[in-house]
This record gives C-alpha cells, structure tokens and sequence, in this order.
C-alpha cells in the first residue's frame, strides 16, 4: 500500500535519486539530517558539482569543503563528511563500505544513515527510523511515550524491522524506504496529519 501511494504521491525528483549512488545518497542525507529539502536542493546541486565523487572530497581542502556549506548551518556535518571520505580512501578502497557496521563507525553517520543509504543506493533491506518515521510508526503501531527514551525507541527499531518489504518487494528497498520518509514528512504531519490521504490509516485505531 506504501508503495502504491508513493508511486503516485511520493517525490521522484529529487537530485540524490538520479542517480541514487551510495555517495550522492551519504552527501543527501547528512545535509538533510537539520536541514528542510527546499533548501538542501541547491546545496547538493552546488556541493556534487564541486566534489563529483568520494576521492575529490577526500582530496579536497577543509576550507574548501566549508566554504560550499556556508549557510546550511551545523558545520560539524562538514567537517564529518570530509574526515569521512578521508577515511575511505585510507581504509576502504576509495568507496562507502558496503556495511552497516562499517558504514556506522564512520563519522557523522548513525544506524538510520546508514541503513538509508543502504537501502537507498543498494536495496539493502536494512530499516531507517529518523525524526519523521518515528512519527508514523509510534501512530501506525499504537506506540506512546517519548521516542528518544531508550525503551520507546528500541521498540520503534522493531516496528520499523517488522514492517520491511518481503522478499518478493525486495528490488524495491530504495522506494520504500523514500516513501516512508514522503509520508511522514507530506501526510503524517506532527500537526494537523492529513489521515484520509494516508494509505495505511485504516490500520489505525
Ligand atoms: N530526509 C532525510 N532523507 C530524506 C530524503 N531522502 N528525502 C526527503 N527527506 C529526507
């Protein structure tokens, strides 16, 4: 049903998923972990076309990387992106690990990043739980209580697990887990959520 919806509502423009490589997708994600879409476009748009790849970030200056986050605002997120790149060239053959561990001790990057640019640019069936998901998840299982306490939050993982396409959906991991996000962010608003246009409401009680 998720996917359904997102065939016809979810957003398919966006740059990272054209192409969806794991290092356009890593650069998305980390500008859009503080940072609303609108204006993160014209950042990614400006920061690939400096630094194409991992190796030319890698070799690029920190003040170089800093000068293309000028006005986006938490700038250890840069100083993350670039050690990080760093440290894939030294260690790991000059691309993002293919790894959920791996991808993890990089810095900057926590279990949903990873596992978003897993499923993102590799249909890896690994679940994400960012701000947004947490929200349709602790709505769509019946979940209360705050979700940064531990408790609340391990079992939010375990929704997120549960829920994960089968077997049979597997091409469609880097779908999925956009549309989650999509309806999250565009139906399950944190106020006034638009639940007649949301696909699974009929599940909520
Ligand atoms: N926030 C984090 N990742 C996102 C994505 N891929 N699209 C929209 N918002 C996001």
């Amino acid at each position: 049903r998720l996917l359904s919806w997102f065939d016809q509502h979810g957003r398919h423009d966006l740059p990272w998923q054209h192409p969806r490589s794991a290092y356009r997708v890593w650069i998305s994600e980390i500008m859009l972990q503080q940072t609303q879409v609108a204006t993160v476009i014209g950042y990614f748009d400006r920061f690939i076309t400096a630094f194409p790849d991992l190796q030319s970030l890698a070799a690029a200056s920190l003040d170089q990387v800093l000068a293309h986050w000028a006005g986006l605002g938490y700038y250890s997120r840069a100083r993350n992106l670039h050690r990080a790149a760093q440290i894939c060239v030294d260690m790991h053959a000059g691309s993002l690990p293919r790894d959920l561990d791996a991808l993890r001790a990089l810095p900057g990057i926590g279990r949903s990043t990873a596992a978003a640019i897993l499923s993102q640019a590799h249909a890896e069936r690994v679940a994400i739980l960012d701000g947004n998901v947490k929200r349709v998840l602790s709505r769509h299982a019946g979940i209360e209580g705050y979700p940064g306490l531990p408790a609340v939050e391990r079992q939010l993982w375990r929704e997120a697990e549960s829920r994960l396409p089968d077997a049979a959906l597997a091409a469609r991991m880097p779908d999925y887990t956009q549309a989650l996000m999509d309806l999250g962010a565009c139906v399950c608003a944190r106020r006034q959520p638009r639940c007649t246009q949301c696909p699974i409401a009929s599940d909520c009680v």
